[in-house]
């Protein structure tokens, strides 16, 4: 082996021992650098022949080329190794199981609401909406409830700053809803012609200082009213049915309308329910108050009693949720505990 094929071959065994792209631009200068062993060959033609310097650097530059091959191929070979490891790193192992978007799921109260809703709906009810905090006017004076009147303890009441309240029951929404219904038709009332009849419920958050295992300081109610000049307790009775027929798809149940007292309806009437068969059967359960709308609370809502006529009720779709779902303790369902809330989806 001639000197040069030495050299190259010194230079080819250096780039194989060169393990990163900077020991490998250190072996190279070693050939190729400013003082590098090709680079001083070179400048020792200076002193040759002109005949001499053609072949002699002829021979010396074929070795250049053949350590600049060398040392590229070896800077392509680290290189590919530096991009397989990192695509080792990275890699993603498309065989492992997905993970799973959890699925929401409506409330099994808002799922009592929807139904209740959608039932009313089609007997034409419309749905109506209003405020949690509310006036003493809308919860009680208006309501044939005065200030001084016994039937105001029956509510115990959260009262909030600036004489507001929170509403005790969604009756309130009876006066807002009507007073509203009978300005846009004011005219025509006066004018002897009439209006369309109120037909309305309002579901919605109500609130008492109560909290056990049937009451919490929060909880629902949906008002219902329906006022015309010849609605009569008959149709609350066929409403009311059908209702709950509809809700508990049972036609094997039954209805009781029990005295009670209401400051805004007379007659008052508690509504029970009783399922022929099943869990609860042979039991009457309570699960609304109702009564014909009182005279005083026809007029604040704008309308003369001696001509329209009304009924009105409220019941609780906690209750409902429960008896439909088979739930014994209310507060189950303001708790929040995911465990019980899956079982309604
Ligand atoms: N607001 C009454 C309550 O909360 C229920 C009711 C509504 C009774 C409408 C009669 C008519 O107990």
């Amino acid at each position: 082996m001639n000197e040069l094929d030495s050299l190259v071959a010194s230079a080819q065994t250096l780039f194989a021992q060169s393990a990163t792209p900077a020991e490998l631009e250190n072996a190279k200068a070693q050939f190729l650098g400013k003082s590098g062993r090709i680079t001083e060959l070179m400048k020792g033609l200076a002193a040759l022949s002109v005949e001499d310097k053609k072949t002699r650097g002829a021979v010396i530059n074929q070795a250049k080329q053949a350590i600049e091959a060398a040392l590229n191929q070896r800077r392509q070979d680290l290189a590919d190794a530096e991009l397989q490891a990192q695509l080792k790193a990275e890699a993603l192992d498309v065989t492992l199981p997905g993970r799973a978007r959890a699925n929401g799921g409506l409330h099994p109260v808002s799922l009592t609401l929807e139904r209740i809703e959608a039932i009313f709906g089609s007997m034409g009810f419309e749905v109506a909406d209003g405020p949690e905090i509310e006036t003493d006017w809308f919860n009680f004076t208006a309501l044939n409830t005065p200030e001084d009147h016994p039937a105001r303890s029956m509510h115990d009441t959260f009262y909030v700053e600036g004489g507001h309240l929170l509403r005790t029951h969604t009756s309130p929404m009876q006066i807002r809803h009507a007073v509203q219904h009978v300005k846009r038709y004011r005219q025509q009332i006066d004018a002897g012609q009439g209006m369309p009849e109120i037909r309305v419920i309002a579901p919605g958050r109500t609130y008492r200082v109560d909290s056990d295992a049937t009451h919490s300081p929060m909880f629902h109610q949906c008002e219902g009213l329906w006022i015309g000049e010849n609605v009569s307790f008959k149709d609350l009775k066929v409403v009311f049915t059908d209702f709950c027929r509809t809700f508990f798809e049972s036609d094997d149940l039954v209805l009781r309308f029990r005295p009670s007292f209401f400051p805004f309806t007379e007659p008052s009437a508690e509504i029970d329910i009783q399922f022929a068969s099943g869990p609860l059967a042979g039991r009457w359960l309570e699960v609304a108050g109702s009564g014909q709308v009182h005279p005083n609370v026809v007029r604040n809502m704008g309308l003369d009693p001696e001509r329209f006529i009304g009924f009105a009720f409220g019941m609780g779709p906690d209750r409902l949720t429960m008896l439909r779902y088979g739930v014994n303790d209310l507060r189950l369902f303001f708790d929040g505990d995911i465990r019980f809330l899956r079982q309604f989806q």
